[in-house]
């Protein structure tokens, strides 16, 4: 890997260790520079079968070509095909072909990547600065390219393992009733669950980093009736801090200067969910103690998880643009003779004046050991430095604890310390494809423990469409039903009987696959190799390439899920080998068959999904329990199609900061003769392995099923 520095770039924090040698201003091999004015624009010259990956949270599919994409973190409710940005920035391609290269353009500001769509053959990445560092990557293996990025920016959050578990949300909660009702209602029902999620609706008038007393009294009472029962609560944190004398957060906030300002040094007002506010300098080190601090209150309360949201910044409005459009309002009123595409324009800018680029021009910041500079620059840090905050804060005070961070907004490198969700997405199918890709685009970036709303936040979701969502959800790290306001309500029970039924047993297939799951996570993370991955990632045949509804989750499964309505089936190609194929209805029933490589179309009504493991690859699963820090079973089973040798690693971590702090491990090798298969084991760390017996269940390549009886000594 090179680095090369254009002008004097900030540090975004981006790179924990930074390569000694720097390459001033020089030309990067394959690139072709152009500078303008306020520019510069790398070209590079694409083969017919380039394939281009990277750019993690953004539209469009695995494959980037024929596109363009802009970095620029954007509060962004409506995911059409149409948009160029989201909510995280990752500037960072690989381009896959005859000669494999990465790059990665640390700059925190706006980068157009137009991939192929003004030119077929032509990359062209325009960075609207002149200072940033471009890290290069070439002729390596192009995995090896990911891996090497993903140890360039730290590695991969891994939150508790409870958070591995079903997590509920719906904005409009009203109350600590309500919040209580709920919980109540997954026990009752038989459906593991180990969150409840807190909205806006706990605050008091939506200011941050308060409750509302009359609705959730006894806050601290609360959150222990619910952890007892096996619930975390995990509470919304907003940026935006309400102008409001004699409250705490605004006042300090206000005393030491801790909020963004305009260009003149006035504290930048900006209209989110409280009314007017101020914004934290998060770019400043000071701001983010004091920051992280104020989760105390919650902490204290024993609050373990928390999710970060509205930090692109999200701006409803400032005053300036309000007053704009009263102006134009106003104008047009007192004008008859207005035209329609002065409406129009009219129209557009209303549209528009919420998260507007100009009030983003016109936010200050001031980082630690550097000049005050133009929020527009170092946009996409805000909502990376304000998990940064926290996870300082935690890191600090609790060294052996692990909590539940995940944020809306995100930077390169912030996959090291937090999670993220993939916004606003509405209840249609079309999203729920995207999330399949979304999936794998994040993943690739390091942001394992990610997911999208399941069932999808906006619009009213029906009841298909959520139990396709569940079933993909199995296989997302973060697996988490939310909602919005005005919707209609997806709770499980919200629909009919046999939806209930359904959802069961797929988040009772989610609970007995945890182990594993939970163990794929912690060993793809101690490699920084993508957990979630398209086919063609280890599959070379020319095929897998075309392939972006399926993927390969860890070592030893691929998951083909359905995503159209009314569907009762789907094609499949399976690479390579021979894999078995799991229909699954309930963990329970484990009845596999084989199946070739090649093309399939197979069955899956409603209450099935599609689980393949591959040949020669074991997986393991217990049986669920209702949350996942509730008593160990003590039986594991351990199964797949074994027709020569195959192994399985389970690591156990003890859920303590680093995770991989005194891991257990139960490492297994089966071998087959015909017939039959000897199996060895081994152990580390025995004692904390929870296990006593060990069934096998090995199907051999005729697709018969050979169940074998070890104890764990
Ligand atoms: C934003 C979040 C959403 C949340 C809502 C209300 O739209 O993305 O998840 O429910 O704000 O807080």
């Amino acid at each position: 890997m090179k680095l090369f520095r254009f002008g004097s770039p900030i540090d975004t924090g981006a790179v924990t260790e930074k390569p000694l040698k720097y390459l001033q201003n020089e030309e990067i091999h394959g690139f072709r520079q152009k500078k303008t004015k306020n520019f510069l624009i790398l070209r590079y010259h694409l083969e017919k079968d380039d394939v281009v990956m990277g750019l993690g949270e953004q539209m469009g599919g695995v494959n980037k070509r024929g596109r363009k994409y802009i970095t620029y973190n954007t509060d962004i409710p409506e995911h059409t095909p149409d948009k160029l940005s989201l909510y995280g920035s990752h500037p960072f391609i690989v381009i896959k072909g005859r000669s494999n290269s990465g790059i990665f353009i640390d700059y925190p500001g706006e980068i157009i990547f137009d991939i192929g769509f003004t030119d077929i053959d032509i990359l062209e990445i325009t960075i609207t600065s002149h200072d940033f560092d471009v890290y290069l990557w070439q002729n390596i293996r192009w995995q090896d390219i990911f891996t090497s990025y993903l140890e360039l920016t730290g590695g991969v959050y891994i939150p508790p393992k409870w958070a591995f578990g079903y997590q509920q949300c719906r904005w409009s909660y009203p109350d600590a009733n309500s919040v209580t009702e709920i919980a109540s209602k997954f026990r009752q029902l038989g459906i593991p669950c180990d969150a409840i999620y807190l909205d806006i609706d706990y605050m008091q008038d939506y200011k941050v980093f308060t409750i509302n007393k009359e609705r959730f009294p006894d806050f601290g009472k609360f959150v222990k009736k619910l952890a007892d029962d096996g619930f975390h609560l995990i509470p919304i944190i907003d940026p935006g801090v309400k102008i409001e004398s004699g409250y705490h957060v605004y006042e300090e906030g206000k005393k030491n200067k801790y909020f963004c300002t305009d260009a003149k040094g006035i504290n930048f007002e900006a209209t989110v969910w409280p009314g007017l506010t101020h914004l934290p300098d998060f770019s400043n080190e000071a701001v983010r103690t004091w920051w992280g601090n104020l989760y105390e209150e919650f902490i204290k309360l024993g609050i373990e998880g928390f999710w970060n949201d509205m930090n692109e910044p999200a701006i409803f409005y400032t005053n300036y643009q309000k007053a704009e459009v009263y102006k134009n309002l106003k104008e047009a009123a007192d004008n008859d003779k207005i035209e329609d595409i002065d409406l129009i324009a009219l129209q557009w800018q209303i549209r528009n004046f919420h998260n507007s680029r100009e009030d983003y021009q016109s936010i200050y910041q001031h980082p630690d050991n550097s000049e005050t500079i133009c929020h527009d620059q170092i946009h996409n840090l805000y909502g990376a430095q304000m998990a940064l905050a926290f996870s300082d804060h935690v890191q600090k005070h609790y060294p052996e604890k692990r909590f539940l961070i995940f944020s809306r907004s995100s930077y390169s490198g912030s996959q090291r310390y937090a999670g993220i969700w993939y916004g606003d997405n509405k209840s249609w199918w079309q999203h729920l494809e995207m999330s399949i890709k979304m999936l794998i685009n994040c993943n690739l970036v390091g942001y394992f423990y990610s997911g999208a709303d399941i069932g999808g936040f906006g619009d009213h979701c029906q009841a298909e469409l959520l139990l396709r969502w569940l079933q993909l959800g199995v296989f997302s790290p973060l697996f988490r039903n939310h909602s919005a306001i005005h919707t209609r309500h997806q709770e499980l029970w919200e629909f009919d009987k046999k939806t209930l039924n359904i959802s069961r047993n797929i988040i009772r297939l989610r609970y007995s696959l945890l182990p594993w799951l939970y163990s794929q996570f912690l060993e793809y993370a101690s490699m920084n190799v993508p957990l979630i991955q398209p086919l063609f990632w280890s599959f070379e045949e020319e095929r897998c390439q075309q392939i972006e509804d399926e993927f390969i989750y860890g070592t030893s499964l691929l998951i083909a899920p359905v995503y159209q309505p009314n569907a009762t089936g789907r094609n499949v190609y399976l690479p390579d080998c021979n894999w078995l194929l799991w229909q699954v209805r309930s963990w329970e029933e484990r009845k596999m068959q084989v199946l070739t490589a090649g093309d399939h179309y197979l069955d899956c009504p409603l209450d099935r999904q599609l689980v393949f493991i591959k040949e020669n690859s074991l997986i393991a699963l217990q049986e669920p329990e209702d949350h996942v820090d509730q008593i160990k079973p003590d039986t594991l089973f351990i199964t797949g199609l074994v027709t020569s040798t195959a192994s399985i690693k389970v690591l156990a971590d003890q859920g303590k900061y680093p995770a991989f702090a005194g891991m257990a491990v139960l490492e297994i090798n089966v071998e087959c003769f015909g017939n039959d298969y000897n199996i060895k084991i081994k152990t580390v760390n025995r004692e904390l392995l929870q296990w006593q017996n060990l069934i096998f269940e090995l199907y051999n390549e005729q697709g018969k099923l050979i169940v074998k009886h070890r104890k764990l000594l």
